[in-house]
């Protein structure tokens, strides 16, 4: 998928949120700052550094989209969105682990997951129920919206064939779960509030990237 084709895919049905990201084409899904183009090469030299802690970042999605389910089991057409999606994560997961396991490569420890940690710091804790919520839908899709971006580098950048449609694969199935977030927001929150909380994750975020240390043996 092309990162044209992305900007499409996220853009359906006149989103407003979504729309603005046509304005940010230099950059996919809307984030404001891409990847130092020299972190695909730091991750191709660290392969089973960087399958592990990719293994774990799919564990995650799915066990945080099963917590999601368990804290709102009265959101039905959430709990719908969702349930497929755990499974899908789930699979991920399970193709990462199949990759590590065909190059006699090992899982490691999961790391502490800075990227995510610092995210969590800008989240509203207190407050409007709603606010809250969509808070973990947005932190749901940026996530998703940077994993997307990464694996778009190393669909492009790697040098291997193989790896290359490997991180494809995901990269698509990861743009769909950002717009499936997107629209949860929407679902349950004002479009406009969404549109402007949305604005100010994505500035915050660009902040988090910059700050972090590149390295190759992880995914964010
Ligand atoms: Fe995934
Ligand atoms: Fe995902």
């Amino acid at each position: 998928m092309t990162s044209e084709r992305l900007i499409v895919v996220a853009s359906k049905q006149n989103n407003p949120v979504l729309c603005c990201m046509n304005e940010a084409e230099k950059n996919i899904l809307g984030l404001h700052l891409p990847t130092d183009p020299r972190w695909v090469n730091l991750a191709a030299i660290s392969l089973e550094e960087i399958l592990t802690d990719h293994a774990y970042c799919e564990q995650k999605a799915a066990t945080s989209c099963i917590s999601l389910i368990q804290r709102y089991p009265d959101k039905e057409a959430m709990v719908n969105a969702l349930a497929p999606i755990v499974t899908e994560e789930w699979g991920h997961f399970r193709l990462v682990l199949q990759e590590l396991r065909k190059r006699n490569l090992h899982l490691g420890k999961q790391r502490k997951d800075e990227y995510v940690n610092k995210l969590l710091q800008f989240e509203i804790k207190g407050g409007r129920e709603d606010d809250r919520l969509l808070d973990k839908l947005l932190i749901f899709a940026l996530i998703e919206a940077r994993s997307c971006e990464r694996f778009k580098r190393l669909s492009e950048g790697l040098d291997d064939d193989y790896l290359r449609n490997f991180y494809r694969r995901f990269m698509e199935s990861e743009a769909g779960h950002y717009v499936t977030f997107i629209e949860l927001a929407e679902t349950y929150v004002d479009k406009e509030k969404v549109r402007k909380r949305w604005q100010e994750w994505l500035a915050y975020e660009a902040g988090v990237i910059q700050h972090l240390e590149m390295r190759g043996d992880r995914m964010h």
